[in-house]
């Protein structure tokens, strides 16, 4: 498979990055981002772009790719809602539509949320949003597209949070944390879990268009 990866730079784009360079169905990975992964492997590529609602400028390197996994995404805390909206809805629907017009065949997958608003008329605001994102996705013209709704996620092999503290918290609780992706798993994954699910999602299918983080861990 040929990957295009938005958001290696997070802690669920590196986890992901991380299986696609282990699993030997993936050939090459186009990670296009703001800023470059650091990241030192034969298989990975980087465009670099700054104008995430536009991609007119880079579109030549975006065709020619089956899969791309987008992990690109704010978290809503403390963010002005036109902002959030903007970075959520705008900037995955300009990614995504560029994508379905130039690989018509590619399997697309995004990552949410657990409780995104399939409705769009709930009372929870990022869960509105999300939840249109993922509406709208499905219904762009890709071979298939699939959401993953992941809650709690644990980081393994070396991938980090870009908040300082957050990293301190994971490395404390980590005991506690690997206890509740096995007793809970309708709220934990890990960093691994969630990558090959999506590796596997994209290769093989599966029966829905929503994973939720018991599908997950289930795969
Ligand atoms: N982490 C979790 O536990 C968790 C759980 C459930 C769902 N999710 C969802 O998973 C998605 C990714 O989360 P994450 O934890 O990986 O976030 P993260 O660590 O903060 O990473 C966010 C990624 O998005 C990119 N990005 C952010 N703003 C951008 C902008 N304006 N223009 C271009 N790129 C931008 C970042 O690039 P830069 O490096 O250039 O900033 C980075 O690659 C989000 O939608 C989140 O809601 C996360």
């Amino acid at each position: 498979m040929k990957v295009i990866l938005f958001g290696a730079t997070g802690m669920v784009g590196q986890g992901v990055l991380r299986e696609c360079f282990v699993d030997a169905g993936v050939e090459r990975v186009l990670a296009v981002g703001r800023s470059p992964t650091g990241v030192q492997h034969a298989k990975l590529h980087e465009v670099l772009h700054d104008n995430f609602t536009d991609f007119s400028a880079i579109e030549s390197q975006l065709a020619g790719y089956d899969v791309c996994f987008f992990c690109l995404g704010v978290s809503s805390i403390g963010m002005d809602a036109e902002r959030y909206r903007h970075l959520t809805y705008d900037v995955t629907m300009a990614a995504a539509t560029t994508l379905a017009r130039l690989n018509p065949g590619m399997v697309f997958t995004y990552v949410t949320g657990r409780g995104t608003d399939s409705t769009e008329q709930g009372p929870v605001r990022w869960a509105r949003v999300k939840g249109k994102t993922e509406n709208d996705l499905l219904k762009l013209p890709f071979k298939a597209a699939y959401m993953f709704r992941p809650a709690g996620i644990q980081p393994l092999h070396g991938v980090r949070s870009k908040t300082g503290w957050i990293n301190a918290v994971y490395a404390v609780t980590a005991p506690l944390l690997a206890y509740m992706v096995r007793a809970t798993p309708n709220y934990m994954t890990t960093s691994e879990r969630l990558g090959r699910a999506m590796i596997k999602v994209a290769r093989d299918g599966y029966p829905k268009p929503v994973l939720e983080s018991e599908d997950i861990n289930a795969i």
